[in-house]
């Protein structure tokens, strides 16, 4: 599908690929778009200040490749001045994305130096002003948003209405303070309590639960006995394209499937010939990948610990290869 499809007309419950730097790149999504896709696909964040500082640009551009496979893909954005979100969002709605989504969550001190992530949750008024900027540039594109429940958790009450009031198109909550980071598990209990917000101050907008789900069962039930609108997962991705489709492949596929996602990654960022040009991906950035599909089995152990020295994909096809071979019990 490579028109535009605006995300959030989709059938509920939605499920959909969560926002992940140095994660949620082109040849991680493509992985999806082969394996059975999500109902939205998510870009990995990028700061509005670098897109429009000429120095900064042509490393973000790279962040926001995508191919005609990956839609309906929505771009996250970053910041703290009101200003560049317009500019940043005409820039975005020019690439070819279905919607801009404003990052209001990330913990990372660098990040809230800024004011920008979750350093918003302390600025209401700077973040409606963000977001009635990034709709002006926008250009119709829908916008939504991606926050935490708060800084502490009574905030819910304030924090979630002051979103809502602004008629955003979807608003993603992940559900834990900042101060929580990832540590504890996420406050499904709370997902309710948003959803009955959203029928109170903004029935248009469609909220999605995020943290900790595991499998599209579990996405569901949770979607199912919260009344929200979609679940957003990040970390089950992980090693997992087959995640959306629910199936559950065999070892070999699996690892088949690890070498076709890094030969993409070469092929796209980690060569240095790159057709598209720009500054490239490291290779090591598939070291995350290879941990988690190679995970799980007899042997899985010994075969993370050879592919943490490739830095190609051909390293990779012989690191399998051999392994393979020292495990036929493994193969299909
Ligand atoms: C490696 C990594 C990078 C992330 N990068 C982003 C990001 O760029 N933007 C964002 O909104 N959240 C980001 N997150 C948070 C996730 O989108 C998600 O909210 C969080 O991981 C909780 O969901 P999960 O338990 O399903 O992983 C990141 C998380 C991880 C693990």
């Amino acid at each position: 599908m490579s028109s535009r499809a605006n995300p959030w007309s989709l059938p509920r419950p939605l499920m959909v690929m969560a926002p992940m730097a140095n994660v949620t790149d082109e040849a991680f999504r493509r992985m999806f778009a082969e394996c059975g896709p999500p109902d939205v696909f998510w870009t990995e964040f990028v700061s509005v200040e670098g897109l429009l500082s000429p120095k900064g640009r042509g490393a973000l551009l790279v962040d926001l490749w995508h191919s005609k496979d990956e839609h309906p893909i929505v771009a996250q954005i970053f910041g703290a001045k009101p200003a560049q979100f317009e500019e940043a969002a005409a820039l975005i709605a020019d690439l070819g994305f279905d919607g801009i989504d404003i990052n209001m969550g990330c913990p990372d001190e660098a990040v809230g130096r800024q004011g920008a992530g979750a350093a918003l949750v302390a600025d209401p008024a700077r973040a409606a002003e963000i977001i009635r900027a990034a709709k002006r540039g926008a250009g119709g594109l829908p916008v939504s948003v991606k926050t935490r429940i708060g800084l502490a958790k009574d905030q819910l009450d304030e924090w979630i209405p002051a979103l809502l009031e602004e008629d955003i198109a979807a608003l993603t909550v992940h559900l834990r303070t900042r101060k929580e980071m990832s540590d504890v598990p996420a406050h499904w209990e709370l997902a309710p309590r948003i959803a009955a917000l959203r029928a109170r101050y903004a029935p248009h907008t469609l909220v999605l639960g995020n943290g900790d789900v595991a499998s599209l069962a579990e996405a569901r039930r949770r979607a199912a006995e919260t009344g929200i609108d979609g679940v957003m997962i990040g970390r089950g991705l992980f090693g997992n394209p087959w995640f959306f489709s629910g199936r559950v492949p065999e070892i070999e596929e699996r690892l088949e499937r690890m070498v076709s996602h890094a030969a993409l990654f070469e092929k796209l960022y980690g060569n240095g010939t790159s057709p598209r040009g720009g500054r490239l991906k490291n290779f090591s950035v598939m070291r995350k990948h290879f941990k988690a599909y190679a995970a799980g089995f007899d042997g899985a152990k010994e075969l993370r610990a050879e592919l943490m020295e490739t830095e190609t994909v051909d390293a990779v096809r012989g690191v399998v290869a051999r392994w393979i071979k020292a495990h036929p019990e493994a193969a299909a």
